[in-house]
């Protein structure tokens, strides 16, 4: 071994440099990495954000279609109402002429006066001039009618009360068949157009579950099935319940989804439709909101014969770790 003091030294100095331009180049590669996981990490807020952003400007939009289409079936009643109401407007005035009459002929038979015959007469004239027959067979008409638009007009209020107010931030004790009938009454204008909606809804037990936010996937279901229907098809909104869970499914017999469609649609940005229709965000959102209250969702399709998408959940809810880390309250 060589043991030249110099010889030792060279190569001790020729390690410390080697050591120290190691050193360097490991401190700049981790500035670097330091930096470039700061942009990441500052790419991922605005990812974040943009997502938050799409997925509310995703609900304002079928909001705005929603409000547009609840006006319209709201409309609807009220137009008939304010009709008949003109129409017992004129069947007042025609009965008011009877009844002047009728009060005449009364005030004749009770003073004994001697034209009881002509007032007798003028009385049928009058009925027959107003056709009383007909407008007493109408006027009970006309007010069923009138009350089954007021009916109808409630019904859609309260509905689109509770739709709007089950958005709460809190798990709630809900039933979703009703969660299922105030959505279809929302829809209604959507899908009347398109489709006859068949309900088949099983008695179950009330669940624990964001009401607003399932509201939002049986929503988007019945807006893909109505999109999937081609000229005029069938609509059938199942439900039920198990031991420890409840179920929905939503089937149309539209134009079905090709096999190797099916894995895919649940991811984001993925949609069929053209430019400027779909947003491809609806099941992707369903299947986060469904898997944030511990359930499950799936889809059966026949390309050509229609889909179905089935929807299970826990009645307990999910816990809280579950809902830690599925980020329930963010879906
Ligand atoms: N019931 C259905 N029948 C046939 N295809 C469907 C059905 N539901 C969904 N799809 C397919 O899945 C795709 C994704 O659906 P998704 O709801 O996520 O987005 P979208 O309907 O295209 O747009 P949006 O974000 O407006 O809902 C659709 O574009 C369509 O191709
Ligand atoms: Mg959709």
């Amino acid at each position: 071994m060589n043991h030249d003091p110099e010889l030792l030294q060279r190569r001790f100095d020729r390690e410390r440099r080697a050591r120290k331009e190691a050193e360097s180049l490991l401190e700049e590669r981790s500035r670097s990495l330091y930096q470039a996981n700061a942009s990441l990490q500052e790419a991922m807020n605005t990812l974040q954000s943009c997502q938050v952003q799409l997925v509310q400007s995703e609900k304002m939009a079928s909001v705005g279609q929603l409000a547009a289409g609840v006006a319209h079936e709201i409309n609807n009643p009220i137009g008939f109402i304010s009709s008949n109401l003109n129409t017992l407007r004129e069947y007042l005035t025609d009965l008011a002429a009877v009844m002047k009459e009728a009060k005449a002929l009364s005030r004749s038979v009770l003073a004994g006066a001697i034209d009881l015959h002509d007032r007798a007469q003028a009385f049928g004239r009058a009925c027959e001039q107003v056709d009383l027959e007909y407008i007493l067979g109408d006027l009970e008409a006309v007010v069923a009618e009138s009350i089954h638009g007021t009916d109808r007009v409630r019904k859609i209020v309260a509905d689109l009360r509770d739709f709007s107010h089950i958005d709460t931030p809190n798990l709630t004790h809900t039933n979703l068949n009703e969660l299922i009938d105030q959505t279809l009454t929302v829809a209604a204008h959507e899908l009347k157009y398109k489709a006859e909606v068949v309900r088949q809804l099983g008695d179950m037990p009330d669940i624990l579950c964001y009401g607003g936010k399932l509201s939002q996937v049986i929503l988007n279901l019945l807006v893909n099935a109505a999109h999937a229907i081609g000229e005029r098809g069938r609509i059938t909104v199942r439900s039920g319940a198990d031991d420890a869970s409840v179920w929905f499914e939503i089937e149309d017999d539209g134009c079905g989804i090709p096999e190797e469609n099916q894995r895919r649609i649940f991811d984001p940005f993925f949609t069929t439709k053209p430019v400027g229709t779909g947003t491809g965000l609806g099941l992707h959102l369903s299947a986060r909101i469904v898997e944030a209250h511990a359930g499950r969702i799936a889809v059966r399709s026949k390309p050509g014969q229609g889909a179905t998408f089935r929807v299970e959940l826990p009645i307990a809810g999910p816990t809280a770790d579950q809902e830690e880390r599925t980020g329930a309250r963010a879906a």
